[in-house]
């Protein structure tokens, strides 16, 4: 694939696929030649298909794969698999993974025949497409014609340990102002911070992968992981660079190591401890959810306790009193989806697209949000949550009144959740008469949600703190803020530390 099929790529992208990637996405991907491999199917000048394929080390991951419609059912589409798995298997590819919609018989079948089998299905929420492996070593699986795989050497992948010999002390710290790195990579941001004292942020980058992760309507853990493999690297490079500072002015390296998905946190975690090993610093892990209660105090210095969070991400949806740092009792949680799952489960049932909950609040800004009495479930019931009900009546409504405005859905759905989220932080922070509130996570991005919250809280005279934008959506330097005061209050963590995917956060 070349630039100049782009056009064509981009046409037959859009008729065959319900979230097309974008020509800027593809001309991405071909700026990266020595991890991706494209290929075009022609007839005479004409592009008629393409297949790609994402290569991190031995292992590779089918991105796309399509067949303009009149030329289909002719082969087209496994003669595109050969030829994209000979590139691969040229190119030291021994593993190789895809995702394909369960619904689509023929092309699990194709797929088959390749040697791929069935490994997982990833559930979203209108399609579940099942993962598939194959192992393009396996002889008896590879179709015929199919050079047979090269595996790279690990001797020249081996890198040389350049820790100073024995007792040679390293030079300590030198800034005085508890730099600390942090580290993020538990879903699909690549990130790293520089981070002085737990609230001055010295950098922060964010690399999202969210536009290749887009058209399979949710965060696909295979293209993650790869991804994190790719950015981790120059993302920490770029956050050091930006706040001007060398191995030898850190104070520590911090990182999550949970919860999230195994793949995505491994990167992180392993790229840390190669740093905290190399640089001769401290490691300290950090529980990604104790990451997001820090990132209200970023940049707003004093934190009047005690203090009850609204930690409303893509994941959780819980009610946290933060009696001091390290020191947390779950006063609430979600019994179904979270509120960010809510979010992204409703716009895509509207077809806004991916990440659901910045598309459902564009589309709400033009909408009646009275327009719709949608429930609100267990509103005056205890602190816990429930949004699957929610998500239901949306459902219901849309079939029930087929030409209801999508703007009046998008804002009479938002203004229930967001009516829910308030009531039941402010009787939480009213019954457990706390000195001040904060918003956390992803969904805390959302504006009528930050202006009722910072309303509630004035009208009943308490502290509220609502983290800037970029620090509610996954990030670094609130690890980097956790990771100070873990240092401090538990010290660093082993280089055996574990990822662990269902890590709960602990008082
Ligand atoms: O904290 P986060 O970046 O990742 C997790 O740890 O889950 O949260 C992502 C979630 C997604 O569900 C996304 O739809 C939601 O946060 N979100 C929003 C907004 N921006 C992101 N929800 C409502 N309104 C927004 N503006
Ligand atoms: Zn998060």
């Amino acid at each position: 694939m070349r630039r100049r099929h782009l056009a064509a790529v981009v046409r037959i992208e859009e008729a065959t696929n319900g979230h097309p990637w974008s020509r800027d996405l593809f001309a991405n991907e071909l700026l990266q030649p020595t991890s991706r491999h494209y290929l075009v199917a022609m007839v005479g000048p004409q592009v008629v298909g393409f297949g790609g394929l994402m290569q991190v080390a031995d292992e590779g991951h089918i991105t796309t794969m399509a067949v303009d419609r009149p030329h289909q059912r002719r082969g087209i589409g496994a003669a595109l698999l050969v030829e994209l798995m000979e590139l691969a298997i040229d190119a030291g590819v021994v593993d190789a993974t895809l995702e394909v919609r369960v619904s689509n018989d023929a092309a699990q079948a194709m797929y088959r025949r390749f040697g791929f089998a069935p490994e997982g299905v990833r559930r979203v929420t209108t399609a579940r497409p099942p993962r598939m492996r194959s192992s393009c070593g396996n002889a008896q699986h590879r179709p015929r014609g199919l050079p047979a795989a090269t595996r790279v050497d690990p001797r020249e992948t081996a890198h040389v340990n350049q820790r100073p010999p024995e007792g040679e002390p390293r030079p300590a710290s030198d800034s005085g102002r508890g730099l600390i790195l942090g580290i993020e990579t538990s879903c699909d941001e690549t990130a790293a911070a520089v981070v002085a004292n737990g609230t001055d942020v010295c950098s922060s980058v964010v690399s999202s992968q969210v536009d290749l992760h887009a058209r399979f309507g949710g965060v696909v853990p295979e293209i993650a992981g790869r991804a994190h493999l790719e950015l981790l690297v120059p993302v920490v490079a770029q956050a050091m660079v930006e706040a001007g500072v060398g191995p030898e002015q850190l104070d520590a390296v911090a990182v999550t190591h949970g919860p999230g998905l195994i793949g995505a946190l491994l990167v992180g975690l392993s790229g840390a401890k190669g740093l905290a090993l190399g640089w001769d610093l401290p490691l300290v892990g950090v529980n990604h959810l104790e990451a997001h209660l820090y990132a209200a105090q970023l940049e707003h210095g004093e934190v009047a306790l005690p203090q009850m969070v609204l930690l409303v991400s893509g994941g959780h949806t819980q009610l946290v009193k933060v009696n001091a740092p390290g020191d947390y009792e779950l006063i609430g949680g979600t019994l179904d989806d979270a509120a960010g799952e809510a979010f992204d489960k409703v716009a895509r049932y509207l077809g806004l697209g991916y990440p659901g909950g910045p598309a459902v609040e564009e589309a709400a800004v033009s909408g009646d949000p009275e327009a719709i009495d949608f429930p609100r479930a267990m509103v005056n019931d205890g602190f816990d949550f429930s949004f699957s009900g929610l998500k239901t009546a949306v459902i219901n409504h849309v079939r029930r009144n087929p030409d209801e405005a999508t703007v009046d859905l998008a804002a009479s759905f938002q203004a229930a959740v967001v009516d829910v989220l308030a009531r039941k932080m402010d009787r939480a922070a009213e019954v457990h008469d706390v000195a001040g509130v904060a918003l956390a996570g992803g969904v805390a991005a959302n504006t009528p949600l930050r202006l009722r919250i910072a309303a509630d809280a004035e009208r009943a005279g308490r502290q509220c703190l609502v983290p800037g934008r970029e620090y509610c959506t996954d990030n670094a330097a609130m690890v980097a803020a956790a990771g100070w005061y873990r240092l401090a209050s538990d010290g660093p963590s082993g280089l055996d530390l574990p990822a662990v995917p269902g890590l709960p956060l602990a008082g």
